[in-house]
């Protein structure tokens, strides 16, 4: 069967990720994985079924039966939208506590895999590169200063009608940098063989470009 290219692209949050994975998915025709929101899901998931943030078992089986579905940048868990509600911080702090947990990880790896269909697919997280797809044609980790980031979010944020303050976002977001680079399982870090990126000072457009161009340059012949 035909080979499957895949981009992965790891960082921090806020690093801008998903929107410079968004575009160059739009570029290459490419299907795009979110694996942030499906830890976002399980916490959303979590938060309203009042399961314990440490019940991993009960944890796992959330995130094994989880009922999303993705739809034109739109996210679905049980058939409510939830795109909006996903995003909130106090969910991505539950998402960032969770992701520590090695069942609840295991139990998200089969629904990671399958979004890797024709022609081919750009995924975005913390471990794309270095567990879910190590043979990615093309790793790249993203990354940008804590203030750049902690001011890309706070901007988010308002846009998108939450209340935010830039001292608690900073410190969320320091927390959340140590948490997700010290768990044993799965740690941020480059994957071997990535191309850093650090956007602290380039726009949107010159991100997508730099990861447009590496892909030019290590695409697989067809
Ligand atoms: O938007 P932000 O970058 O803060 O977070 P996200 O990408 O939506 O992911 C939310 C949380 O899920 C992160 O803080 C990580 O702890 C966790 N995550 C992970 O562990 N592995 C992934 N592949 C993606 C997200
Ligand atoms: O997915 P991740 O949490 O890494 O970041 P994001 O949700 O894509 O958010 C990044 C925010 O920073 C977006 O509002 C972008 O418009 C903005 N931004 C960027 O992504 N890259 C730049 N070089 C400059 C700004």
């Amino acid at each position: 069967f035909p080979y499957i290219p895949v981009i992965a692209i790891d960082g921090p949050t806020a690093s801008g990720k998903g929107t410079v994975a968004q575009l160059v998915a739009t570029q290459l025709g490419f299907h795009y994985l979110d694996s942030g929101a499906l830890y976002r899901l399980t916490a959303l998931s979590a938060l309203r079924n009042a399961v314990a943030l440490n019940d991993e078992q009960a944890l796992a089986k959330l995130a094994e039966t989880l009922q999303c579905s993705f739809t034109n940048g739109d996210i679905f868990l049980a058939g409510e939208n939830v795109t909006l509600a996903i995003r909130a911080e106090e969910v991505g702090n539950a998402a960032s506590k969770i992701a520590a947990l090695p069942a609840l990880r295991q139990a998200l790896v089969a629904l990671q895999l399958r979004f890797r269909t024709a022609p081919g697919l750009i995924a975005d997280g913390r471990d794309m590169g270095t567990v879910i797809f190590p043979d990615a044609d093309l790793k790249v980790f993203l990354t940008a200063s804590p203030e750049a980031r902690a001011q890309r979010r706070y901007k988010q944020l308002i846009d998108k009608g939450f209340s935010a303050n830039m001292q608690d976002l900073l410190k969320d977001l320091n927390e959340r940098d140590a948490r997700d680079a010290n768990r044993a399982v799965a740690p941020l870090k480059p994957a071997e063989g990535a191309y850093l990126l650090d956007t602290s000072n380039l726009t949107v457009h010159q991100a997508v470009e730099q990861v447009l161009g590496w892909y030019a340059d290590v695409k697989k012949p067809v």
